[in-house]
């Protein structure tokens, strides 16, 4: 069965202590509130892991995931930080190639496959993205672009690593532009991409496969999105700075 999960991410945003205090709001607000099964994950900045890991310990729905890795296991990277520190601060997924990642620091896909690899290895979770630039959307080939975005990041990985893995597909132009794909568009590429899973790993493998929708997913609009039979969830930005309005997307699924 695959599981449903609500996913902030946070991008280079809040001190130490406003994001302690966003979460602890996030932690409390979906107690109280939110009486589903879904996870709840907080991707918060690195240097916020060690002290919000603290506070989600006690929580039986929310955990922690860190933005980014190193590929490399530890050694002369200056900056970098590997997925032994990542598991020595409490983390216990990892986004992975994001599109800012790809688009600004040059992550490419052989980057993010041996970025996954090295998550997996650590038994860290990963949250692998994907998704197409407008150029692509309007030329019309956005299925295969982002079809081969899986096979070239992920389907070297054997059934039992892929199994492990959860998928966020984020169109770039819908990433903090207010344009949201509509629920017709994101099922149209979760459906093709389960069905490129299945094509590769069979159907079963391709049914427990959690793909979360990412691009300006919001309050009022996340029902709609989840309520897609092929969207498993999402991946949030800008609407996970505010306590309120990303317990009200958890409590969409
Ligand atoms: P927004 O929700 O701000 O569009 O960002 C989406 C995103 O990039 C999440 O990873």
């Amino acid at each position: 069965m695959r599981h449903k999960i609500v996913a902030g991410n946070w991008k280079m945003n809040k001190s130490l202590e406003a994001g302690m205090s966003l979460a602890s709001e996030v932690i409390n607000m979906v107690a109280d509130e939110y009486h589903g099964n879904a996870q709840v994950v907080l991707g918060v900045p690195f240097t916020h892991l060690s002290a919000i890991s603290k506070l989600t310990a006690g929580s039986t729905k929310v955990s922690v995931a860190a933005q980014n890795c190193s590929q490399f296991l530890s050694g002369a990277y200056t900056g970098e930080i590997s997925v032994e520190m990542l598991q020595s601060v409490g983390a216990e997924w990892v986004i992975i190639g994001h599109s800012e990642r790809r688009e600004y620091f040059g992550e490419t896909d052989a980057i993010v496959h041996e970025k996954t690899k090295t998550v997996l290895a650590a038994n860290l979770k990963p949250i692998f993205c994907c998704g197409e630039p407008l150029a692509i959307r309007e030329g019309g080939d956005y299925l295969n672009y982002v079809k081969a975005q899986l096979t070239n990041g992920l389907f070297a990985f054997s059934a039992e690593d892929f199994s492990k893995i959860v998928i966020a597909y984020e169109p770039i132009w819908a990433i903090g532009t207010g344009l949201t794909a509509s629920p017709e568009q994101a099922q149209e590429m979760h459906a093709a991409l389960r069905a490129h899973i299945a094509a590769h790993y069979g159907q079963e493998i391709a049914d427990n496969t959690s793909l979360l929708y990412g691009g300006s997913v919001k309050a009022n609009n996340a029902k709609e999105l989840f309520s897609c039979p092929d969207v498993d969830g999402g991946l949030v930005g800008g609407a996970a700075l505010q306590s309120r309005e990303f317990t009200e997307i958890v409590k969409a699924i």
